[in-house]
């Protein structure tokens, strides 16, 4: 905001000292309206709708979305439209893709652009705790790869992403000609829940349909969520709603859980709902219970699953397996998830893998001296906007890229995604 400072204000101004007292009178008169320019600025910030401060905070895509890629992806077997798809494929484009690992296949939407946009790969890896989602992709990749020269050698694997070093280790074995023994050129993990998972009532993922209390991604995980609302303590359930679901009203909800399954245990969605439903203030209207109800349904997933545990682990693993120039994607959907990309991300180009405390200065002191010498693989690719260089590497989205408006349209269910990018240097430290 402009300020006008009028110099002649005051009536009391002598002569002799005209010039000494303007100048401390135009600054006391900055320095209030300064002021008043920070307090309008303020209330201005306060009465601007919660959604707009939230929209200035976004680094929204600058990537042209392409509907038409989009839908080529959608159909009526795989209802899961791939998210920030073109913003993958932007990033892995400037690599010589030789090798890439798909840690969440799902459907196998991601993988197969991927594959599609690089002739040059031999080796595709994908892996996923869900049967079912093996089922949708596996048929996609044979059609994709069979008569495809020169040859590209696909493994897909039923496990958890945080063995990918076990993986990669059994395939360099059974095959050494295989370009994994270098590390891997590319690495993409599309967290969270596919469509296929949150649509099928029998999952129990959704606060819309009515099923089971299970939660769990791999049907062969030995929790559910029945047997936390069942069985744990009470304390452990609150501990979930609040640092899990960032429930404010944990303390209240874990007294009503244990005090309501004492006389009926918990054995449907449905029955949590009414739980949430009648504890959730009327004052807060419909969008609140049903926002407390997505949040304990997080809470519960992410417990289930254990998936804060496994994802910081497996991006230390992930960035070892990573050849010199190698890129690491990935899609998160919450903040907590967010949070811990973010901050690994920072410790892996800062220190090389989780911070030693004693080592902490020392390479502190490296990095500062090494940033003007880190090599960026596709410097120029301005869509990134800001980086973060490190020794070991460079963090190519200082701030995480964020579906267009234009695809948020398109999929609504992509609107909470964020993209963090890492690159390792391209000649090893
Ligand atoms: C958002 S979907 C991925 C969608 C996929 N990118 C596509 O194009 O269809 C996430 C997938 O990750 C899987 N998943 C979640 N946690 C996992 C883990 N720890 N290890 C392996 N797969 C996991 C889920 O089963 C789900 O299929």
């Amino acid at each position: 905001m402009a300020v006008i400072v009028r110099p002649f204000l005051s009536p009391f101004l002598s002569f002799s000292h005209k010039a000494l007292r303007w100048k401390a009178t135009t600054a006391t008169l900055l320095k209030h309206s300064k002021a008043s320019a920070a307090s309008i600025e303020k209330s201005k910030s306060k009465s601007k709708p919660k959604a707009l401060v939230l929209e200035k905070r976004r680094t929204r895509s600058g990537v042209e979305v392409d509907l038409g890629l989009l839908r080529r992806y959608k159909d009526n077997n795989t209802p899961h439209l791939p998210v920030l798809l073109c913003e993958v494929l932007r990033c892995f484009q400037p690599l010589s893709l030789r090798s890439f690992v798909d840690c969440t296949v799902g459907a196998g939407s991601h993988s197969c652009a991927v594959i599609e946009a690089h002739e040059e790969m031999e080796l595709y890896v994908g892996m996923d705790v869900d049967p079912a989602a093996h089922k949708l992709a596996l048929p996609r990749f044979h059609d994709l790869v069979s008569n495809r020269t020169p040859k590209l050698n696909t493994y897909t694997q039923l496990t958890n992403f945080k063995n990918i070093k076990r993986v990669l280790h059994a395939i360099a074995i059974k095959d050494d000609s295989l370009v994994v023994s270098t590390g891997v050129d590319g690495i993409f993990i599309d967290l969270g829940v596919s469509s296929m998972q949150v649509d099928c009532s029998e999952r129990g993922f959704s606060v819309l349909h009515d099923g089971p209390l299970d939660m769990r991604m791999d049907p062969q995980g030995s929790l559910k969520a029945e047997d936390i609302l069942n069985s744990w303590p009470e304390d452990e359930i609150g501990r979930i709603l609040r640092d899990f679901g960032e429930e404010s009203n944990w303390m209240y909800l874990q007294k009503q859980i244990v005090t309501a399954r004492a006389s009926r245990p918990f054995n449907s969605t449905g029955q949590l709902l009414k739980l949430i439903r009648k504890n959730t203030t009327l004052s807060q209207g419909r969008k609140g219970w049903m926002k407390t109800a997505t949040r304990v349904f997080q809470a519960l997933r992410i417990a289930v699953n254990q998936e804060l545990e496994t994802l910081e682990d497996t991006l230390y693993s992930c960035f070892d397996c990573l050849a010199p120039g190698g890129r690491l994607a990935v899609i998160s959907f919450h903040s907590l998830e967010d949070r811990i990309v973010k901050q690994t991300f920072l410790n892996l180009v800062n220190h090389g893998g989780r911070p030693n405390v004693n080592q902490h200065e020392d390479n502190d002191h490296h990095c500062k001296e090494d940033i003007s010498e880190v090599e960026v693989e596709g410097d120029g690719e301005t869509w990134f906007k800001d980086r973060v260089h490190g020794r070991y590497g460079t963090i190519m989205t200082k701030r995480p890229i964020t579906p267009s408006l234009e695809e948020e349209t398109f999929n609504p269910r992509c609107r909470s995604a964020k993209l963090r990018v890492l690159q390792k240097p391209s000649s090893p430290r």
